[in-house]
């Protein structure tokens, strides 16, 4: 038996396994060698994740972690700055790889989740100039993730891009979860696309696939990103079988998202009487905040999972509930009861 079959699994939206559409999908591709630019599979996502963005060009990448830092290497060359949150992704779960891989020296504004204030990033952007490292670049994260899955408002976003012209910076968006911010917010994708100099976009998180996410942006940065991307290993060959899951996911796992959110919204409201609720839950991301309940993450987890329910643990006192399409009505039913019981203690 697996982890899905014996657990509600709300540890996080990577879980999920391939539904039997997309593994008929996969199993059906054409493919070819990537690295030649020979899969037609890998070339038809791109070039379809490139539409849905308006722009001209994408690179299908293993992971999200490497999209961003390719994305980044794109646009700070070695020895500039990147800002970005505190809690941003690529500086707290990339294993320190802009400066790694990249050279990049990056600075933060102290987290807000989605709540950035353009002002305040504007503030931080140093000039070129020999006696302080060149900001070259701002990265947001849409959804944010250590945000609680918060949404930047479309006019602050907005915002970013004018600071970022004026100081002639780029502007990155770690977009994991862009899906679910379109779905949350109904703000088109290429409304997104129009404001950023590159994103990576996700299909192995809410969307299901099981592997795989895109760098999207102009055709030169993407034909630069090719080369970054062989340059990390990253180069695969009959990638089509797993770009056929992005392709399928993207048919028929975007609009669901809106139950995902649903479901989140529903274990908000039953949780929320206990005072553990770390912010409003705007999308698939429950975030809590322990510091006044009778126990601490570990023991919530310990004892969610003894019957069946599995939590993550994020800090001592921190944890997160995630739903997914792994996650039926049955499955928040089952979590509601047992996380009550578990938080009155
Ligand atoms: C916001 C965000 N960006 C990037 C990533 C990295 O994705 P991957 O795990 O595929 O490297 C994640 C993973 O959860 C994420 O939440």
């Amino acid at each position: 038996m697996t982890v899905a079959d014996a657990f509600v699994d709300l540890r996080s939206d990577t879980v999920t396994r391939p539904t039997p559409g997309m593994r008929e999908a996969m199993a059906g591709a054409d493919v070819g060698d990537d690295v030649y630019g020979e899969d037609p599979t890998v070339n038809a996502l791109e070039a379809e994740v490139a539409a849905l963005f308006g722009h001209e060009a994408a690179l299908f990448a293993p992971s999200g972690s490497m999209a961003n830092q390719i994305a980044l290497q794109l646009v700070v060359p070695p020895g500039n700055e990147l800002l970005c949150d505190a809690d941003a992704h690529v500086v707290t779960y990339e294993i320190g790889a802009a400066a790694a891989y990249g050279g990049i020296s990056s600075r933060t504004w102290p987290a807000v989740g989605a709540d950035v204030d353009p002002d305040a990033v504007a503030a931080m952007i140093r000039p070129d100039g020999y006696w302080a490292v060149p900001t070259r670049a701002i990265a947001v994260e849409q959804t944010h993730n250590r945000g609680g899955g918060g949404v930047i408002p479309l006019a602050t976003l907005r915002e970013l891009r004018r600071i970022a012209d004026d100081a002639q910076v780029a502007l990155h968006c770690d977009g994991a979860r862009i899906w679910h911010a379109h779905v949350a917010d109904g703000v088109p994708l290429a409304d997104y696309g129009a404001l950023f100099d590159t994103l990576s976009v996700c299909l192995s998180k809410g969307l299901g696939a099981p592997v795989g996410s895109l760098v999207v942006g102009s055709a030169d940065k993407i034909e630069r990103a090719r080369f970054l991307r062989k340059r990390m290993g990253g180069g695969m060959r009959q990638a089509g079988i797993l770009a056929a899951a992005g392709r399928y996911a993207l048919a028929h796992h975007v609009e669901r998202l809106a139950d995902d959110h649903a479901k989140a919204a529903r274990l908000a409201e039953a949780i929320a009487p206990f005072g553990v609720l770390a912010t409003t839950v705007r999308t698939n991301l429950v975030p809590l905040d322990l510091t006044k309940a009778p126990m601490d993450a570990h023991a919530l987890a310990a004892a969610a999972r003894a019957e069946g329910v599995l939590v993550s643990v994020l800090g001592p006192r921190t944890a997160r509930l995630v739903t997914h399409l792994g996650v039926d009505d049955a499955g928040i039913d089952r979590a509601v009861e047992v996380l009550t019981r578990v938080l009155r203690g």
